[in-house]
């Protein structure tokens, strides 16, 4: 199933795309053990969109978001991010451009213990050799609420700031793309939300693309689109999804209705 860009951009000036796979095959192994984890996946991710990825356990969302990253090679076809070809690029241009490029936000923080909330949240612009913008790094830390806990370490903080922290080091760079892998998956509901709407607004607000796997229906719902994966392939998609329809949509994936 081949999906594309079906919305405007948050400006309404033609639609951008931040970030695509093109026929996309990842074979893990081979002979007996060999995995197919994704089969032919052809996405565009518009810009200044928040795009949830869904489906079972094993059906390809990592996989895919690894390989629209540039985190993995694939099998067969290949990724753009922003106009840039990532399939065939030397290691070294794409450690740049992932360093450039792309935010990370994963479910268990990875933040760095010894470092500060701000130095974790400015240490991938140092080694970038960057300085933040101080208008925009304080934009960034009052949108996360951050302000009163800068000095503090990680232990000292909440699973909800550290997420917070997580958040504001991806946004901070100003990546083509931040991709979430199951960002809310060790927050309780109230703190999975306030990283949920921080989120949303980023992209409402500063045009960030988000792409987020979830296998939360509610957290889904905070996105512009919803892309369903089952057994590597993409099987449906939904626009300006609530829980209620994506739950609808899981159901009837499950029974194949
Ligand atoms: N490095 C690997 N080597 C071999 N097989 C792998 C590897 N990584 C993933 N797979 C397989 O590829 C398939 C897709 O895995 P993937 O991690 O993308 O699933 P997922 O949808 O993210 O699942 P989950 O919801 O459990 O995180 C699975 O069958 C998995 O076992
Ligand atoms: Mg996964």
């Amino acid at each position: 199933m081949t999906l594309t860009v079906a919305q405007g951009s948050a400006t309404g000036q033609g639609t951008p795309v931040a970030a695509r796979a093109n026929q996309v095959w990842k074979v893990y192994g081979s002979g007996e053990a060999q995995v197919v984890a994704l089969r032919e996946v052809s996405v565009e991710l518009q810009r200044g969109a928040f795009t949830a990825i869904m489906g079972p356990s094993g059906s390809g969302k990592s996989t895919l978001m690894h390989c629209l990253a540039g985190l993995d090679s694939v099998t067969r076809g290949d990724v753009h991010i922003g106009q840039t070809k990532v399939t065939g690029m030397k290691d070294k241009a794409l450690t740049k451009l992932r360093r450039d490029q792309v935010g990370f936000i994963f479910q268990q923080f990875n933040l760095l213990p010894t470092l500060t909330a701000e130095e974790n949240i400015t240490l991938p612009l140092s080694i970038a050799g960057r300085k933040p913008d101080k208008a925009w790094f304080d934009t960034v830390i009052d949108t996360v609420g951050l302000r009163d806990r800068l000095k503090h370490r990680p232990t000292q903080l909440s699973g909800g700031q550290q997420q917070r922290v997580a958040c504001a080091r991806a946004l901070v760079a100003r990546p083509e793309v931040i991709f979430a892998d199951e960002p809310t998956g060790n927050l309780d509901s109230k703190s999975g939300a306030e990283v949920l709407s921080f989120l949303r607004n980023s992209v409402r607000e500063f045009g960030q693309t988000i792409v987020m796997v979830t296998h939360d229906p509610v957290a889904a719902s905070y996105a512009d689109r919803v892309i369903f994966l089952a057994d590597g392939s993409i099987v449906s998609e939904l626009y300006e999804p609530t829980a209620d329809t994506v739950l609808d949509t899981m159901k009837r994936l499950d029974t194949g209705a």
